[in-house]
């Protein structure tokens, strides 16, 4: 494989980002595994010799999303050729692991198809994508289009993957756990992610030990099913052969530096004593907790295959806020499953005002092919999901605002992240995951700062940055 072009230049390569955090983060590891080979970053398709759709398939219409940008792809690839050039296309992600050979079926442009499982395996299909595309200037036919790897492979693409390099302002994810056992009826996850896999602790805590070293001084443990985690103890543990999350966390904890912690995505059914201790044991732990919940009515919960009930979750909201007063809750809400009456709805409206959330996603429910859901009677008409979803994120906007109006006036500590959309303004995050912006000098982004704030918005706060110390401290 060649990693310089023709005309001298190093190759580059542009990653479009579909959907999660985790998708966030596997596009931050393609690029680390790209490096090597001797691409560097673009900032757009037109300047790359190679494009990566990391795709996401929870949503209605992804596939096709990622289809017609494909089309245009096919067409910037046309244009190259005519100009002696070439641009290689590749679908990674949950539609890459889904939908397999029919990706290069219907777009033959397509030349490398990879599964979120087999990202380390990106520099032999890069190589043999290569040999194909020189075959194909050599003016031979070409055997069969594109390059796949959508395996579930036997070892982890986790030892596999370079040392992660890239650390945005002071933040950084940490993929601790993938895939998912649950099999919600409504969810591709299962599908796509494959099983329930932990990282063994000491292959973690030795990620994190690097991204302090480059910069974090927050980690942001990620999972489909984070709290499920149970990752294989550190040969010098004397209890127990795996740790569970809580355990894993306390152990982040006391490495130096790490000033705050986060995880996501978690299920109530794996919020267990221990790990609910912990938010009230951890100071670096952030006050915040994104936990979903999907339903208020039992019924619904039950055909979704949730494994737990309407009280289960408002009993672990009640212990989770005995141990941590200031805890700010997020959700995950869908409205329309199959079967689902007025009264269902009533119920899921009923929860969100008992428990009172800092800021939710919600979702009409979308017929996923392969999962349960979509064969299940008494589809729900759509114009009735767009009234449940309209009324549900009316009440949900009501309560964010109502959440950040209520921090008005405090000074709270917000590590800012990037520059804002006015000149002269920074953007960050409180501990409760809300955006700050303020006016500040882009040299304190990836610094924590005392900020005063003065305005809460739907989706945002004003502040002040509290005093000119911070100059000092930065
Ligand atoms: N329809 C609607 N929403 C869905 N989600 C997952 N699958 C579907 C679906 N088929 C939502 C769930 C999940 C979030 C990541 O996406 O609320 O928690
Ligand atoms: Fe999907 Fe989450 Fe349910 Fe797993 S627990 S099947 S990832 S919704």
């Amino acid at each position: 494989m060649t990693n310089v072009r023709t005309d001298g230049q190093r190759k580059r390569v542009f990653i479009r980002t579909y959907g999660c955090q985790m998708n966030v983060y596997d596009s931050d590891r393609m690029a680390d595994v790209l490096r090597p080979l001797g691409y560097a970053l673009a900032d757009g398709p037109e300047q790359a010799d190679l494009v990566v759709l990391n795709s996401c398939h929870i949503r209605e219409h992804a596939s096709e999303k990622v289809y017609s940008e494909l089309g245009r792809l096919r067409d910037a690839k046309v244009q190259r050729r005519t100009e002696g050039g070439d641009l290689t296309i590749a679908v990674a992600g949950c539609v890459a692991q889904a939908e397999g050979t029919e990706i290069v079926r219907r777009q033959p442009a397509v030349d490398i198809v990879v599964g979120p499982q087999a990202y380390h395996r990106l520099p032999e299909l890069l190589a043999a994508a290569e040999r194909k595309a020189s075959i194909r200037r050599a003016g031979k036919r070409l055997p069969g289009a594109g390059v796949l790897d959508t395996d579930f492979p036997p070892e982890s693409k986790f030892d596999h993957l370079p040392a992660p390099q890239g650390v945005r302002a002071g933040s950084a994810f940490l993929s601790i756990q993938e895939g998912c056992d649950k099999f919600c009826t409504f969810c591709v996850v299962p599908y796509t992610r494959g099983a329930e896999y932990s990282r063994p602790v000491s292959a973690v805590l030795a990620e994190a030990r690097q991204l302090l070293a480059a910069g974090a001084i927050e980690i942001t443990l990620l999972g489909q099913n984070v709290n499920a985690y149970h990752g294989e103890a550190p040969p010098d543990s004397k209890r127990g052969s795996t740790w569970s999350l809580a355990r894993l966390i306390r152990a982040l904890a006391e490495i130096d530096g790490v000033a705050r912690i986060r995880y996501t995505t978690s299920h109530p059914r794996d919020m267990d004593d221990d790990l609910i201790a912990v938010h009230g044991e951890v100071p670096q732990l952030m006050p915040y907790l994104h936990l979903p919940v999907q339903s208020g009515s039992d019924r619904i919960l039950e055909a979704m295959n949730r494994r737990h009930g309407r009280d289960l979750f408002l009993r672990l909201v009640d212990r989770l806020r005995s141990v941590q007063s200031e805890l700010a809750l997020s959700s995950d809400f869908i409205v329309g499953f199959p079967g689902e009456s007025d009264a269902d709805f009533d119920e899921t409206m009923r929860l969100i005002d008992e428990v009172g959330f800092a800021s939710a996603f919600s979702f009409k429910y979308s017929r996923r092919p392969g999962t349960p859901g979509s064969a299940m009677p008494d589809q729900v008409p759509e114009a009735v999901k767009a009234a449940r979803l309209a009324a549900l994120q009316a009440l949900l906007a009501k309560q964010a605002r109502a959440f950040n109006a209520s921090k008005v006036g405090a000074t709270v500590p917000v590590l800012f992240a990037e520059p804002g959309r006015k000149p002269g303004q920074i953007v960050g995050k409180t501990p409760w995951l809300q955006s700050v912006y303020a006016d500040g000098d882009p040299r304190l982004i990836g610094r924590i700062l005392d900020v005063r704030l003065t305005e809460g918005h739907a989706n945002s706060l004003a502040g002040e940055i509290a005093g000119r110390l911070c100059e000092a401290a930065a």
